[in-house]
Parts: C-alpha cells; sequence; structure tokens
C-alpha cells in the first residue's frame, strides 16, 4: 500500500473543520454533471461516498428519492451528522461497500476529487464496487485530478492571502500564509521521492493542505480505460468551467468532472 494512504488520512483530519463549514456548489464542471445526473431519474437513491462534512447532503438530499452519505472517518461522519440530523450517514470505506446490496441505487456520487485519495488498488476496488451497487443504467458522477494538469511539475500552490483592511485580521492572515508555504515547501523536500509516474499510474504530491495530500491523477482517456473495466460506459466529462473535455484534455485543468453510466445487460 502506497504511503498515501496515512498522508492523506492525517491530512483531512486536521482539516475537519473547513469541511464542517463547506457548502454549496464546488464549479460549473459539478453543477453540470450533477445535474445530467439528477435529471436522468426523478427522486433517485444516491449513494454520496467521502461525504465529509456533507456538502453535497445538503445538495443531493433534497432531489432524492433515498439517500446515504458515507466516509471512512468517524469525525467526518459526526460532523455530517451535526450539519445534517435527518439524514443517514454512515463509516463506511468506498473501497468496500458490501454494507449495501448489488443494484441498490440510482446514482453514486464522490466529490472533490475524494476517489483520488486512495492507491492504484483502491482506485480500481472503489470503481469495481461502485459498479456493483449501482443498477444498470444507473450513473457514477465523480472528479479526478488531471495528471498533465500543468501545476503539477511546477509545484504550483493556489493557497492565497486575502486582503482585509483590518490590520489584525490581516496580520494573522499574513502569518498563517508564509507558516503555510513554509510547511509546504518542507513537505515537498520530504515527500517528492515517494511520487510515482508511470505509464498507467501516477501518485502526485498536490498542494492541499499544503502539499500535505498525495493525489491520484489521470487522464480523460485512461480514466475511461479504468471505468470500462469497471463495468461503465464511456464517460461524459467536463472542465472546471464547464465545458466539455473532447479528445484534447486543456494542461491548464487541475482536474475533470465524470459522468459515466454503468453498461446495461446485452
Ligand atoms: C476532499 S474531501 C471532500 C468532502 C466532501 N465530499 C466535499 O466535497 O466537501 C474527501 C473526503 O473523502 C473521504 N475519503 C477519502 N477516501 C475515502 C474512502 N476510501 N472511503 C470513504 N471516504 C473516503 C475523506 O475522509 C474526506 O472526507
Amino acid at each position: 500500500m502506497h504511503a498515501m494512504e496515512s498522508i492523506n488520512r492525517k491530512a483531512w483530519t486536521s482539516a475537519l473543520a473547513g469541511y464542517a463549514k463547506a457548502a454549496g456548489i464546488m464549479d460549473q464542471g459539478e453543477a453540470r454533471a450533477s445535474a445530467l445526473a439528477l435529471a436522468a431519474c426523478p427522486r433517485p437513491a444516491i449513494l454520496d461516498l467521502g461525504v465529509g462534512g456533507g456538502r453535497t447532503a445538503g445538495l443531493l438530499a433534497p432531489r432524492a428519492g433515498r439517500y446515504v452519505g458515507i466516509d471512512y472517518l468517524p469525525d467526518m461522519v459526526e460532523r455530517a451528522r451535526r450539519n445534517h440530523p435527518r439524514l443517514d450517514f454512515r463509516q463506511a470505506d468506498a473501497r468496500d461497500l458490501s454494507v449495501f446490496a448489488s443494484g441498490s441505487f440510482d446514482v453514486v456520487v464522490f466529490s472533490c476529487n475524494g476517489i483520488d485519495s486512495v492507491d492504484p488498488e483502491g482506485r480500481a476496488a472503489v470503481m469495481r464496487e461502485v459498479g456493483r451497487v449501482l443498477r444498470p443504467g444507473g450513473v457514477f458522477v465523480f472528479s479526478s485530478f488531471h495528471r498533465e494538469w500543468n501545476g503539477f511539475p511546477d509545484r504550483r500552490s493556489l493557497r492565497r492571502l486575502i486582503f482585509t483592511p483590518d490590520p489584525i485580521r490581516l496580520g494573522a492572515r499574513t502569518l498563517r500564509f508564509l507558516e503555510g508555504r513554509l510547511v509546504g515547501a518542507l513537505r515537498v523536500r520530504r515527500l517528492a521521492a515517494l511520487e510515482r509516474r508511470d505509464d498507467e499510474h501516477a501518485v502526485l504530491l498536490h498542494w492541499a493542505h499544503d502539499f500535505g495530500l498525495f493525489v491520484y491523477a489521470t487522464t480523460p482517456d485512461r480514466c475511461a480505460a479504468q471505468l470500462a473495466a469497471a463495468g461503465f460506459e464511456a464517460p461524459e466529462v467536463f472542465a472546471p468551467n464547464g465545458r466539455d473535455i473532447g479528445a484534447e484534455a486543456d494542461a491548464d485543468d487541475e482536474y475533470h468532472h465524470y459522468l459515466a453510466r454503468r453498461r446495461l445487460p446485452s
């Protein structure tokens, strides 16, 4: 198992408060993929993987006939329950959905690139399990990092210092910003050797949580092949700004949104 497993669990745990506050749609690509998935089936049974503090629960549950959110971290499940006390949240790992019957969901969601936080074997297990719990024709909506994103080799950090006229707040923000930059630089020095990139798989250090996260990154072509192996049709793929990705993905796209339908029996 790649060291990413323990590193990423630490990153999520240290960012609990942020995920507990997250609300609303992530971007136009997510809006487009979700709208298409929800239009495909009225009042669908939805399984929301890696639900975190429940950001997507607020968006999806009102449209669902049945809604279940899972996360492998008990503290995330507790935050989601606090944010949405009437909804069904459980602690479970997306690589093993054996608590759910085959064909029992119309839509499965793994938002905010959550599928990328497991290693290559784990990713294949997630896709297999999602294919099993979806009914034939059901849809899997998720986002995944783009391995050709030009920010990976640049070690680009999207952490920003946001100006405020309040001098005390500005001082505190500046200190946090500089601390984050320093921690990030030290992590890159320590962890970069664990990156892996071959023809099929790329596991790369990502700027989130001050380079405290390893992500699986792929291309639309490779991802389509992985989905096909797990029993899905060719996916629709959208950029963060909502545009369709044809054969040519853009190196400025940090990640893509995917909508993949489980194949009907022939
Ligand atoms: C980037 S956060 C996204 C949270 C939420 N979906 C959102 O969009 O705000 C990813 C979440 O996936 C969870 N996660 C990662 N791998 C998982 C796995 N194998 N099974 C279940 N949850 C997982 C993490 O604990 C974390 O809460």
